[in-house]
C-alpha cells in the first residue's frame, strides 16, 4: 500500500538529474521539504552548487551523453530509491529546415542519455523504487516546428511504458508530459517575447495560463510516490491535448 503523502519520502535517496533547473529543481525541493535525501545533478557544477546550497540538496555534475562518465557517476550515487530524470535539450525547426547534426544531438540528450542513465542507475536502485522520465505535449499535440522534439518525446513515452513491464516487481516507471511552463528553458529569449509567448500559450488554454515548475513538482512526487501508479503518462499540462 502507498504509505501517507507527507512520510513517503522521508529518508529516501532521491536523485534528480536536471535538478539545477525549472522542474527539476523544483521537484528536488518539494522532496527535501519532504524528508528525502536529494542529489541533483546535471552539467554546469557551478550552478549545480549554488541550488544545491540554495536548496539542501547534494550536487553530482553528470553529462548524460557521456557513457563511460555515467556509469561512474552511478557507481559513486550509493542506493537510490527514485530516479528523476527532467533534463533535456531541444531543437527547434521544420522537417526541411532541422539540421541532421540538431536532431541527433536531441535524441542524444534527451532520448539516449536518459536511456543510458536509467540503465546505469539501475544496479543502484532499491527494489520498490521509481523512475520518473518527463516527455512533453508535442508527443500527441504537435504543432509546426516541433516534428523532430514530438518524435523524441513519443520515444521517451515509449521506454517509460516499457520500462514499466520490464522492471515489474523491481521499479515503477512513468511519465511526465508537461504543457508549456515558466523555465529557465526560455531564458535566452527577449523577456518581451517570452511573456508574450507565456501569453498567448496561456491564452490558448482551459486554465488560461502557462504552468509553474512547482505545479509539476507535485505530480513528480505522485509519481514516486503513488505504488499503483507505473506505466503512466502524466500529463499536466493545463488542458493542452484538450484545448480546442
Ligand atoms: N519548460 C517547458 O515548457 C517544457 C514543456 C514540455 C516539456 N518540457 C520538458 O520537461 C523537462 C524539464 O524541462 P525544464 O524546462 O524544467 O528544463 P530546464 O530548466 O531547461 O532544465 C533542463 C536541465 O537539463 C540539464 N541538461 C541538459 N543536457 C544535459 C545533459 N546532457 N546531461 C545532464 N544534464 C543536462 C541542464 O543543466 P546543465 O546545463 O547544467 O547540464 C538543465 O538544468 C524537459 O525534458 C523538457 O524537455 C518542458
Amino acid at each position: 500500500m502507498t504509505p501517507p503523502f507527507e512520510t513517503a519520502l522521508s529518508g529516501k535517496h532521491v536523485v534528480i538529474v536536471g535538478g539545477g533547473s525549472g522542474m527539476g529543481r523544483a521537484t528536488a525541493q518539494l522532496a527535501a521539504s519532504l524528508g528525502a535525501r536529494v542529489t541533483i545533478a546535471s552539467r554546469n557544477a557551478d550552478r549545480l552548487a549554488t541550488v544545491a546550497a540554495e536548496i539542501g540538496a547534494e550536487p553530482a555534475p553528470v553529462d548524460m551523453t557521456d557513457e563511460a562518465g555515467v556509469r561512474a557517476w552511478a557507481a559513486g550515487l550509493g542506493a537510490v530509491d527514485h530516479l528523476v530524470i527532467s533534463a533535456s535539450s531541444a531543437a527547434h525547426g521544420g522537417f526541411a529546415d532541422l539540421p541532421t547534426d540538431d536532431l541527433r544531438a536531441m535524441f542524444e540528450a534527451k532520448f539516449t542519455g536518459p536511456y543510458v542513465t536509467t540503465r546505469e542507475v539501475l544496479p543502484h536502485l532499491a527494489n520498490g523504487g521509481s523512475i520518473t522520465l518527463f516527455s512533453g505535449v508535442l508527443s500527441r499535440r504537435p504543432s509546426v516546428g516541433t516534428t523532430g522534439l514530438g518524435a523524441v518525446n513519443a520515444a521517451v513515452e515509449a521506454l517509460a511504458k516499457g520500462l514499466a513491464v520490464e522492471l515489474a516487481g523491481k521499479a515503477r516507471v512513468n511519465c511526465i508530459s508537461p504543457g508549456m511552463v515558466a523555465t529557465e528553458a526560455y531564458a535566452a529569449m527577449p523577456e518581451a517575447d517570452r511573456e508574450g509567448m507565456y501569453a498567448q500559450v496561456g491564452a490558448s488554454l482551459p486554465v488560461g495560463r502557462v504552468g509553474a515548475p512547482e505545479e509539476v513538482a507535485q505530480a513528480a512526487i505522485m509519481a514516486m510516490t503513488n505504488g499503483y501508479l507505473t506505466g503512466t503518462v502524466l500529463d499536466v499540462d493545463g488542458g493542452h491535448l484538450v484545448k480546442a
